[in-house]
C-alpha cells in the first residue's frame, strides 16, 4: 500500500474483532510515529496503555467498540504556550502516523475525545499541564466504512499575492 492510497483508506473503525493485537506489532507502530515532525525535537508524545480496570472506570458508551487495545495518547505541557501548542500539534502529527502504520497492516483504530473531560483526565491520571490528544481503541475491524465524503481541496484554497 502506497501512502496516497493509506491515507485515504485509513477511516475511523467503531466495531472490532475479538481477536487480540499482537503488542510487539503496536509498539513497532508506535515507534514508526517517532519519526512524525517534533518542533525543537521536544518529542512531545506520551503513550499509556488503559488497562481493564482503567477501561471499565472510562465507562464509555461502546466499550471502543470492543476494540482489545485502548491508547492514551497526551502531549507533554510546557511553560511556553507556544511551545505547548506546537507539541500538540505533534502529538496529533503523531497520532496520524501511528493509525496508517496500523491501518497498513490491516489493523485500525477509533478515535474518541472522550479522554479530555476533567473528570476522565483525573481516572487516566493526565498531570495538569499535559494535552489530551485523545484515546484510541485498536484492532482488527469487523467492518471498514466507506469514506465520508470530501469537499473538494479547491474550495479550501486562496491566493494570496
Ligand atoms: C480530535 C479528534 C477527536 C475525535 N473524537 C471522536 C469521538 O469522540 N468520537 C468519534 O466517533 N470519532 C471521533 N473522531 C473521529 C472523527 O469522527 C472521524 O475522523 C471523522 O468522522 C472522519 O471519519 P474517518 O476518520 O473515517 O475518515 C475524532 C477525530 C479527531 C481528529
Amino acid at each position: 500500500m502506497n501512502t496516497i492510497e493509506a491515507i485515504k483508506t485509513r477511516r475511523n473503525i467503531k466495531q472490532f474483532k475479538a481477536d487480540p493485537i499482537d503488542r510487539d506489532k503496536v509498539i513497532s507502530w508506535l515507534e514508526a510515529a517517532t519519526f512524525s515532525p517534533n518542533h525543537r525535537m521536544t518529542e512531545p508524545w506520551k503513550v499509556a496503555f488503559v488497562g481493564p480496570e482503567t477501561r471499565a472506570k472510562l465507562n464509555h458508551k461502546t466499550d471502543f467498540g470492543g476494540a482489545p487495545l485502548v491508547l492514551l495518547l497526551t502531549s507533554k505541557g510546557s511553560a511556553m504556550p507556544i511551545e505547548k501548542e506546537e507539541n500538540a500539534y505533534a502529538v496529533a502529527c503523531f497520532a496520524q502516523s501511528f493509525m496508517l502504520a496500523a491501518a497498513s497492516e490491516g489493523a485500525g483504530t477509533f478515535w474518541s475525545s472522550l479522554a479530555a473531560a476533567p473528570k476522565m483526565r483525573e481516572i487516566l491520571e493526565v498531570p495538569d499541564e499535559d494535552v489530551v490528544i485523545g484515546i484510541f481503541g485498536v484492532g482488527y475491524p469487523q467492518e471498514v466504512p466507506e469514506a465520508k465524503e470530501r469537499i473538494s481541496i479547491a474550495e479550501k484554497i486562496v491566493e494570496l499575492p
